[in-house]
């Protein structure tokens, strides 16, 4: 049967062949691509391949058929305005930053943010206020921030200054905050609300997903598409709804943080991927959700190993993708990072994010059964093969440390770099986030205490992995000379 094609992959396969280009992309519809790329690729990849031709649209300003296109996939994910992006969520984020940017103005973050929004202060010079998201003990993981942390925040701080609330809802392991609570907090002082809802691209096609941030009412939120639906690697949205952050806005900002040349490549997957979620996400969640339920209990029978399970019922805990499959592994006396590399090496199967504690995978409507019970037999001959034995448990996170400047500041300023111990005691001036547990514990402008360099050592003793310092163990710090 032949697909329907939407009208700009249509206008794309039409204008694909038949002309004589003289134009960019250097490879003239694959005629000069290289051979190696060409005998793999096939020639339809290049003659996609295509600039804004007469035809096309452009993404900065769209007037013709990528304007109706993001009509068209915010109907479907259900915004008032979608953008496409083609250098990812990040796109997303920092233009959605910059759009509420005021002079002087303060953004209210959780500490679990991706590092897209760290830069995004950078970019702005908007000063953080961070509330440190809720952490579950017994099961390791973080939640997100406590509405009532937020109210306090409010009614202290001259709320005037403050640009926006941003919430990183679901996390990397699937949790979700309190974020309708959170949204009505902030809209009560009229704070617009950015959802970087990055991993749950997905919530708006299933009514056993949790709620997407656009049904509870923020005013931008942002889907890696790429991800978790099936748009090509750095396709993501932006979606927009209300009036306190202007589309306008958004657009002008859109064009400080994306590439004047779009790929067509990647803006086609989105309008596709849109396409087979209006078509058949209610089939393709059943059919998975359908899966889960023996795969999730087989997994959790097997000596050793279990699966996240949440508490809804705790402050920061509301809800759980039962899509993104976290298997704690300290039972059975293996790190994440070791389980992560047996699967990879052993058995061919190859996670998304290892962690101390646990080891996370996307679960997709493409896994078949097959797929599944190949998943199952691994982990049942792992936990056959392998004898328990106790785990070093992972240090308490430090506190967080003053910030001497802000982000901007600190990032901008003459530095240099240190080992590790001398920098106690100076200023950072980049970002460091220790995986696990994936929380920055420096930013550009904190102050580098004793108790973070030990943390730092013993994260990397224990086989996890500092990023933001370099390998020989510097930190690049404020440069008082
Ligand atoms: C929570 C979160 N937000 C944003 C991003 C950035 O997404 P992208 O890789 O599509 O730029 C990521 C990427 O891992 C993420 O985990």
């Amino acid at each position: 049967m032949v697909p329907q094609f939407p009208p700009l992959i249509a206008q794309l396969r039409q204008l694909a062949q038949g002309y004589r280009g003289f134009h960019t992309p250097g490879h003239q519809r694959g005629r000069g691509a290289p051979a190696s790329l060409r005998a793999w690729w096939g020639e339809a990849v290049f003659t996609a391949d295509l600039a804004e031709i007469p035809g096309l649209d452009n993404l900065g300003q769209p007037e013709g058929i990528l304007r109706s296109a993001q009509a068209r996939v915010a109907e479907i994910f259900g915004a008032e305005h979608t953008w496409f992006l083609v250098n990812g969520a990040t796109a997303g984020v920092l233009a959605s930053l910059l759009a509420v940017h005021r002079e002087n103005g303060c953004v209210i973050l959780p500490r679990h943010v991706h590092q897209s929004v760290i830069h995004g202060l950078i970019l702005t010079g908007a000063k953080p206020i961070f509330i440190l998201p809720e952490w579950d003990a017994q099961q390791q993981v973080w939640g997100g921030i406590d509405p009532e942390k937020l109210t306090a925040i409010l009614a202290s701080k001259n709320h005037s200054s403050i640009n926006a609330l941003v919430l990183n809802s679901p996390t990397y392991k699937g949790v979700c905050g309190a974020v309708a609570e959170c949204i009505e907090i902030a809209h009560k002082y009229n704070i617009p609300v950015i959802v970087d809802e990055a991993h749950g691209a997905h919530f708006p096609f299933h009514p056993q997903l949790p709620d997407s941030a656009l049904t509870l009412g923020a005013d931008v939120v942002i889907h890696s598409t790429h991800k978790v639906l099936t748009s090509l690697t750095q396709s993501a949205l932006l979606h927009q709804q209300g009036n306190r952050i202007s589309p306008q806005r958004i657009s002008q900002c859109l064009r400080l943080v994306q590439s004047s040349s779009p790929s067509y490549l990647l803006l086609a997957s989105l309008v596709a991927m849109a396409e087979q979620m209006a078509e058949q996400a209610e089939t393709l969640f059943d059919q998975l959700l359908t899966q889960l339920t023996w795969f999730i209990p087989a997994i959790n029978y097997i000596p050793g190993f279990s699966t996240l399970k949440i508490n809804a019922d705790q402050i920061g805990f509301t809800a759980q993708d039962p899509t993104r499959l976290v298997i704690q592994t300290q039972e059975l006396g293996v790190t994440g990072f070791m389980l992560d590399e047996l699967l990879h090496e052993q058995y061919k199967i190859t996670a998304e994010f290892p962690d101390y504690g646990d080891l996370t995978f996307i679960l997709s409507p493409s896994h078949t059964e097959a797929d599944l019970q190949i998943f199952v037999q691994a982990l049942q001959e792992i936990s056959t093969n392998r004898p328990a034995q106790p785990l070093t448990a992972l240090p308490p996170l430090p506190a967080v440390t003053e910030a001497v400047m802000s982000p901007r500041e600190a990032f901008f300023a003459p530095q240099r770099m240190l080992p590790w111990r001398e920098a106690v005691g100076k200023t950072c001036a980049t970002m460091v986030s220790p995986y696990p547990p994936g929380i920055p514990i420096l930013l550009p402008g904190e102050w580098i205490a004793p108790e973070v360099v030990d943390y730092l050592q013993e994260i990397d003793r224990l086989g996890g992995q500092v990023v933001g310092v370099e390998i020989d163990q510097t930190i690049a710090v404020v440069s008082n000379w």
